[in-house]
Formats: C-alpha cells, structure tokens, sequence
C-alpha cells in the first residue's frame, strides 16, 4: 500500500466520523484545504524525477477524485440527519400549554352565594351591614343587656368604649327592623370576629349567613321548612335537619339547628366528618323574642318571626367534606383547586 492509499483510508475514517457539517468541512480543510495534506504531497512532487512526475500528478488527481466522491456521498447523508433532527425538535403545536394561573371562587363564598341564592329565589333579599357595630347593636337591642353572661363569649374586639367588630349578623336583624317596617323577609351574610382559640373547627374571624322573617301568622314550622329546604339545597334532596333546645336572648324558643351528615348520612359510626354522630351542627335558630320586635316598635301582639344565624364556614366543611376549618385560610392553591 503506498502513501496515497494510506492517506485515502484516513480520509475516509475521519469522514465518516464527522458528525455535522462543520466537522466534515474541518476533516476537508485537513486533506483537500490550500495547506492540507494532498498540496503537500503535490509540492514534493518537485523532488520527483522529471520522467516519474506526470504518473504521480495523475495518482494525486484520482485520489483527490474519490477523496470528493467520498465527501459528498457523506454530505448527503449529513444533510438528511439535520433534516430529521429539526423535524424531531420542531414545536409540537398539540403539545399543552403553560396555563396561567386563574383564580377560583373560594368555597366559602360560593356556600354564601349559593345559600343566599336558594332564599332569593323564596323572596327574601339579601342585606349587608358594617362590621364595626355599637354595643348596641350587637348585645342591647338583642335583649343582652350589660352584664348578661351572653355577653361574656361574644364581646371580644373592643375598637373603644361602645364600638366593636360584631361577634355575630344578628345585628343586621335590628338594623333591618328599624328601618322597614313588616313583613321583613332578608338574609345577612358577613364576616364576624369572636376571641376563640383557632382549632379544626374554630377562627376568630369567620362568616355567618343570618335570616330573618317577621310577618304577621309566621311560626316555627315555617323556619323548619325553609332550613330543611335550605341543607337539600346546599347538600342534596335526601338532606334532614334536627333541633336542639338551646337558648339565646333574642329567641324564644331557641334551637341548635343539625343537618344529617352529608359525608355518612348518618350511616356509619367511624364516620371522620361526623364522628360517627350523624349530624353536623350548623348553628342557631329561633322564634324572634317579643323584646326584640317591642325595640324596633313592632308590636308582638300582630308580628311574629323566626331567625337563624348558621356559620357559613362550617357550611362549607361539610359540604365539601373539609377536615380543618384553618385549611379555608391557609390560601393552599392545591387545596382551593380541588374545589374549584
Ligand atoms: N347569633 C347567634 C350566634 O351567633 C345565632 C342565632 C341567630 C341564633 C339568630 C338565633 C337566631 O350564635
């Protein structure tokens, strides 16, 4: 094998390992290039004698012949690879997007709306009111006078001497009274503030829906009958409601208002939204107290009423089977998503 074969096959060793097109050109630039391997070998034909040069000028030229032949024959091959790797990284126009993050309506406004939109519909209006209130509003006016132990869990947030931020919506009930006069048919939702230590079940800032109904014939099976078909609303057409004997100052007879537990329906005694009780508490409830209409100037002896104040948050929990009333605050989008 002489120097040109020699060279050939390094040629073509080279050429095949050339990845790209610019590594193919460098292995060019080596061999065929103004200083590359064949003019060396041309200038020392030179050295040659006179009679031996045509036959070796005629050598140089077949090799550099298959040398291109060689070098083009990869090129195509180069070609088509780029080809096939730009189709390969191309933009996949089906592939899906970044979606960008949309908010969703947190799941104790959407019980609030819900709730509110079920009493519309049976004609009530809903009603909103400050909450900073005067004493007044929040315990007098309600028939908890000054040292009435009532008073004791519910005056916490004290803005001065006769300001407060409202424990419950139960003013909205003498602030509505006051200023229309009977039949009173509306719904109060709002945030309130209680100094309660914060648990699974408590904040000490939370939401309650209040509902009022004053006309003259209304009694208590017309607030059972509008909070049963409130929790079917809210829960589903199977849903039933308990009350409890319970007091509060401004109704008489009082209630503690339960739903069947929508998680277990009262069904199994491991239940871990119910504690295997069967009923979840909503709130209270009652038939409105004579001195409360007697404030506003309605007389008892015509106008009767019911009321009910429910926390909109333990709503929510149970309707969305929720284990910790915190989770409703922490803003965890994985959380809110799920409910969305
Ligand atoms: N205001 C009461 C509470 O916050 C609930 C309630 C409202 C009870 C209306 C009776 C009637 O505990």
């Amino acid at each position: 094998m002489n120097d040109l074969e020699r060279l050939q096959m390094r040629f073509e060793a080279a050429v095949q390992a050339a990845r790209d097109e610019t590594a193919l050109e460098e292995v060019r630039a080596a061999f065929l290039g103004r200083s590359g391997e064949i003019n060396a070998i041309r200038r020392s034909i030179g050295r040659l004698a006179p009679a031996d040069r045509p036959s070796a000028g005629k050598a140089i030229n077949d090799t550099v012949e298959r040398m291109e032949t060689v070098l083009g024959e990869r090129q195509t091959v180069l070609a088509a690879l780029d080809v096939q790797r730009k189709l390969e990284e191309r933009i996949d126009v089906t592939f899906p997007a970044t979606q960008p993050q949309v908010g969703s309506i947190h799941p104790v406004r959407r019980v609030i709306e819900d709730a509110c939109a079920y009493f519309e519909r049976h004609g009530f209006a809903v009603v909103l009111g400050p909450e900073v209130e005067p004493a007044y509003y929040n315990f007098d006016a309600l028939n908890i006078p000054e040292g009435h132990p009532a008073r004791e869990a519910l005056d916490s947030f004290w803005i001065d001497d006769t300001l407060l931020l409202r424990p419950h919506t139960s003013p909205m009930q003498i602030r509505t009274m006051q200023l229309h006069k009977p039949p009173i048919a509306i719904v109060a939702p709002g945030k309130c503030y209680r100094r309660d230590a914060v648990d699974a079940r408590h904040l000490f800032q939370f939401h309650q829906i209040e509902g009022l109904l004053v006309a003259e014939g209304i009694h208590f099976g017309h607030l059972k009958g509008m909070l049963a078909g409130l929790c079917r609303a809210l829960y589903g057409p199977y849903q039933r409601v308990r009350f409890r004997p319970s007091f509060f100052p401004f109704t008489e007879p009082s209630a503690e208002v339960d739903t069947t537990c929508p998680k277990c329906q009262g069904k199994t005694t491991a239940c871990s939204m119910c504690g295997g009780a069967g009923w979840i508490e909503l709130g209270g409830a009652g038939m409105v107290h004579p001195n409360v209409l007697r404030e506003v100037g309605y007389d008892p002896e015509i106008v009767s009423g019911w009321a009910f104040g429910f926390g909109a948050e333990r709503l929510a929990l149970a309707r969305y089977e929720v284990d910790d009333i915190r989770r409703f605050i922490d803003s965890d989008p994985d959380f809110l998503e799920q409910l969305a």
